[in-house]
């Protein structure tokens, strides 16, 4: 049994996400969790909200609530919308959890131990009547270039000018409206991440079964980019992790989020009474993970800070943590002729997905059509045709007819008689070349691809049975049609157990009307396919997936074509 340690990169706290950052990377991260679970392999699955930094103030802020509140809040809510999508985390934690205030404080004194972090002096925008040092993003006025009157400390969003806050006219801050501010100086401090430039280039070098999306990001911020830059990790926040003796100041978010990955899994021992050698078997390789498996997922803007400042920061502590083993990245998906946007509320969020179609009809779509070679876009043309087709036509109907067919004419029972022949045999072939490329693509990630095996399972069985036809053998040779039938019938429990990382619901319910929980991969096909004996009864699954009517498609069109309110 291999163990797998599988992380998803951590949503921002503030708000609810849309479908494009769900497939980009929590939706894959479970479909690899599922399956490799149900492979019998040891599995820690970890997600958790990514609560620091500016955004989540500034949510908190618009959302009228003390930052802690709000982010206890939209936690809670996140957590539900996961799980309502089937998103099967052994553990959903908090960056602001004070097992990650730990982590973060001690990787950061280990670091300084090393000579990788200096204290660097600046000068910084002082609010004297909000007592604080203001981020850039805190500091508003009118733009040099374009005269826009709102323009940030950072960049000017109207004519787009990156800018630097003491070029702005009029400064004021944002937390306040005050315009009483200086320049003083102040300390960060910085991660000399240029000093590890060489074992991080042979790090990644030494990947060469990673995904070109990822290696090829990586290599390019290593390169030309200046992604290796010493990077100040400190900023002048209230929310966040303290860094000690530096009062007011916090840890940068993006220092500790990749460490909540660890501070989630120790959230998730001591949820479950456990100590920390339970969590440690994970992350330490002195103390047992040497031989676990490490894949992170993530969207391809997420790939620099995995390949480059999170491994800067394990490496640098000096400590045996666990490396990552395998990055898949995710290019982009698309909405409809434009991007998805949570700033515009443009797309289709995870809680409007849900009310209107269950879980399994979004983690279809999604996953068989996930972006990994480039973009992807998603389209209600789109989203309508692959549901009709796979879900209801293919499936579905396999389900429904041979169920219904059975108790038309043998009862809620696997019918006895008749013997194998030609025509099974070359199905079972045909599954057990196909169940393994299946479990190839699983093993490989290559989501699409898993999705077009399992596709083609689902219709080679289909095939089957319009040319077995048990429904014409009936009338001359009942024993005949019962040999179809009762294969069939296993069928529809060995599709369930294929299908549940793409589809877990319908796959329980599918289990459920076989009346079995035998769940077990297959292994031999011929075997899998004899589970259920004659004699055994079932019932006819509730409708498994329904058709989108034209009219469901028009109506969702038009109601997801504005903003989000
Ligand atoms: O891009 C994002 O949504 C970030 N919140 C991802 C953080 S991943 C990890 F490092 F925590
Ligand atoms: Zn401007």
């Amino acid at each position: 049994m291999a163990r797998i340690l599988i992380t998803s990169a951590l949503p921002y706290i503030n708000g609810v996400k849309h479908l494009g950052n769900l497939i980009g990377s929590q939706l894959p991260a479970d479909l690899f969790a599922r399956y490799n679970r149900g492979r019998g392999n040891e599995v820690m699955f970890i997600c958790a909200t990514d609560e620091h930094g500016t955004p989540a103030e500034l949510a908190a802020a618009k959302a009228g609530q003390p930052v802690a509140e709000y982010c206890a809040e939209l936690h809670d809510v996140q957590a539900d919308i996961a799980k309502r999508f089937g998103l099967s985390f052994d553990y959903f934690g908090r960056s602001s959890s004070p097992q990650n205030h730990r982590l973060t404080q001690h990787l950061a004194a280990k670091l300084a131990e090393n000579g990788l972090i200096e204290e660097v002096s600046e000068k910084q925008v002082y609010s004297i009547d909000d007592g604080r040092f203001l981020p850039d993003r805190y500091i508003e006025g009118t733009c040099p270039n374009c005269g826009h009157e709102g323009a940030r400390g950072d960049q000017c969003d109207e004519c787009t000018k990156q800018l630097s806050p003491t070029d702005l006219i009029d400064p004021y801050s944002t937390v306040s409206g005050s315009k009483n501010l200086e320049v003083r100086e102040t300390k960060h401090l910085f991660l000399r991440q240029s000093k590890l430039r060489d074992v991080l280039d042979e790090w990644i070098s030494s990947k060469t079964d990673w995904p070109i999306l990822t290696t090829s990001i990586a290599k390019k911020w290593l390169h030309d980019g200046d992604g290796l830059r010493d990077r100040g990790i400190t900023r002048d926040l209230d929310w966040g992790v303290p860094v000690p003796g530096m009062e007011g100041k916090v840890f940068y978010v993006w220092f500790d989020a990749p460490i909540e990955y660890i501070g989630a899994t120790a959230e998730w021992a001591e949820a479950n009474g456990l100590d920390d050698a339970a969590w440690e078997r994970w992350w330490r390789t002195d103390k047992g993970a040497d031989d676990v498996r490490y894949v992170q997922f993530m969207g391809k803007d997420n790939v620099p800070f995995h390949t480059l400042s999170f491994p800067a920061t394990i490496m640098g502590s000096g400590e045996p943590w666990k490396l990552v083993d395998y990055i898949k990245s995710f290019n982009y998906l698309n909405y409809d002729g434009g991007q998805f946007s949570t700033s515009k509320g443009r797309g289709v969020f995870m809680d409007q997905a849900l009310s209107i179609l269950p879980s399994d009809y979004w983690r279809w779509w999604l996953l068989s059509h996930a972006p990994e070679n480039s973009d992807a876009e998603f389209t209600w043309e789109n989203f309508q045709a692959s549901v009709n087709k796979d879900l209801a036509d293919v499936l579905g109907n396999f389900a429904s007819r041979v169920t219904k067919f059975c108790r038309s004419k043998f009862g809620e029972v696997v019918p006895d008689g008749g013997t194998y022949g030609p025509e099974e045999q070359a199905l079972i072939d045909t599954l057990d070349k196909r169940i393994k490329a299946y479990n190839t693509h699983m093993d490989d990630m290559e989501v699409r691809k898993a999705a077009s095996e399992l596709r083609a399972i689902w219709v080679a069985g289909n095939e089957y049975l319009q040319a077995a036809a048990p429904w014409a053998k009936f009338k001359d040779d009942p024993d005949a049609a019962a040999a179809v039938i009762r294969l069939s019938l296993n069928l529809i429990r060995l599709y369930a157990v294929l299908s549940a990382p793409f589809i877990p619901d319908a796959s329980a319910a599918l289990l459920k009307a076989m009346n079995t929980d035998d769940d077990s991969w297959p292994d031999d096909v011929t075997q899998a396919l004899e589970t259920l004996p004659a004699g055994h009864t079932f019932t006819v699954p509730e409708v498994t997936f329904a058709k989108i009517t034209d009219d469901q498609r028009e109506e969702w069109q038009e109601k997801f074509a504005g903003k989000r309110e």
